[in-house]
């Protein structure tokens, strides 16, 4: 498989009043072709500042302050705004969590769809010239450049399950349930064939059922269309439906990455041990909620040394003060923590997670 996109050392900080926000402080992710990689944090984590990094929408008063972006072989941060709209939209797209924001209240969805693929298609490339001179060419010519993008976005409702597609196109977002509205967003960011889909929180506000069913339609997506995906989510168990490796993000830094097998059957680092004990099992005697004690820290005045300290029931006096490096830990696999090793053997001899927890440090 190819790389498609790698971040290196990706900084964004927000430049407040109240001082420098770290907001994404160092990342590392790689991305291969036709690969799903999940992205995993508590709220405020900086999930979707990388995300909308990669877009090179970070908002004011926030901006890219180090690092490098390369897509496709080119560094998007070194891209002028004209270079990157070039990119945005055709080569990446990306699907936020509330399609009501994205949409336009105004115009029928079908309208939408079709806008997104004019856009998005070269003139010739909808349909061919109609061979007719001057005048009566231009709107021979119109006419049949609209008819194909209509029956293109036909097509894209079809593809992503909006039943009676040529109806539902005559219909206004506020028309759409909330599962549909999430379809006809996907339309619109698959219309121009991307090489990679970034999807914020996309089944977060859905319930259960549609939740499932718009991650069936995404992994359909990344079968039929071989399209990357950059999927960012709290939900673990979304994560582990859709994609193939995962990265877990806290207080703007990755702590561990890994298979989804891997960060869900046998996690290294303590903050994704207790992402997964506070995720209630089925199938066992009785729910074990564990919720993790303590907030995030405040990016704008984070502790020196380890972030996760102040929650970590295995901290010693060594992560007060140093910043733990992420390390190797297997192929594909790397992990934040001075003790994943001493950890990874507790837990072995445990046979699982759970349980209270310490070992003697150094
Ligand atoms: N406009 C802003 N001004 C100052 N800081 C900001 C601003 N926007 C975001 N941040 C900082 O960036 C951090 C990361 O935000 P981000 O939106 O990436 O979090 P997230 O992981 O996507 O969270 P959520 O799960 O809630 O969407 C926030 O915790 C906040 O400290
Ligand atoms: S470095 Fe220390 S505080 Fe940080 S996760 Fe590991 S044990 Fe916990
Ligand atoms: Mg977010």
């Amino acid at each position: 498989m190819a790389e498609l996109l790698k971040i290196k050392d990706l900084q964004v900080h927000f430049f407040t009043d109240y001082g420098v926000v770290k907001a994404v402080d160092g990342i590392d992710l790689t991305l291969q072709e036709g690969e799903a990689l999940g992205i995993l944090g508590e709220s405020g984590c900086g999930k979707s500042m990388t995300a909308l990094a990669v877009m090179g929408l970070v908002p004011f008063p926030g901006r890219i302050t180090g690092g490098e972006i390369i897509f496709a072989g080119r560094d998007l941060c070194r891209l002028t705004e004209k270079e990157m709209r070039r990119i945005r939209g055709k080569e990446i797209a990306m699907i936020f969590q509330d399609p009501l924001t994205t949409l336009n209240p105004v115009l029928k969805v079908g309208e939408q769809i079709t806008e997104a693929i004019r856009l998005h298609h070269e003139e010739g490339d909808l349909s061919p010239a109609s061979g007719r001179r001057g005048f009566f060419r231009f709107w021979e010519d119109r006419r049949r450049r609209e008819m194909a993008a209509w029956k293109k976005a036909v097509e894209m409702m079809e593809k992503v399950g909006i039943p009676s597609p040529e109806l539902r196109m005559e219909e206004y977002p506020h028309q759409f349930s909330g599962g549909m509205r999430q379809r006809a967003m996907i339309a619109i960011a698959l219309s121009c064939n991307p090489r990679l889909l970034i999807a914020d929180e996309l089944t977060t506000a859905l319930d259960v059922t549609i939740q499932a069913q718009i991650l069936d339609l995404m992994r359909r997506i990344k079968e039929d269309f071989r399209t990357s995906i950059l999927f960012i989510s709290h939900d673990l168990g979304a994560i582990s439906e859709l994609c193939d490796r995962a990265a877990v993000m806290y207080a703007g830094k990755i702590v561990e990455t890994g298979s989804v097998q891997e960060i869900t059957g046998a996690p290294f680092h303590p903050y994704t041990q207790g992402i997964l004990a506070s995720i209630p099992r089925l199938g066992e005697k009785e729910y074990r909620i564990k919720p993790i004690p303590g907030n995030v820290p405040d990016l704008g005045d984070l502790p020196a040394g380890c972030s996760f300290f102040p929650r970590c029931p295995y901290g010693q006096a060594k992560c007060k003060t140093e910043l733990p490096p992420l390390e190797e830990a297997g192929e594909g696999r790397q992990v934040r923590c001075f003790y994943w090793r001493q950890i990874r053997a507790q837990r072995e001899e445990e046979g699982g997670i759970g349980g209270e927890l310490s070992f003697a440090g150094d």
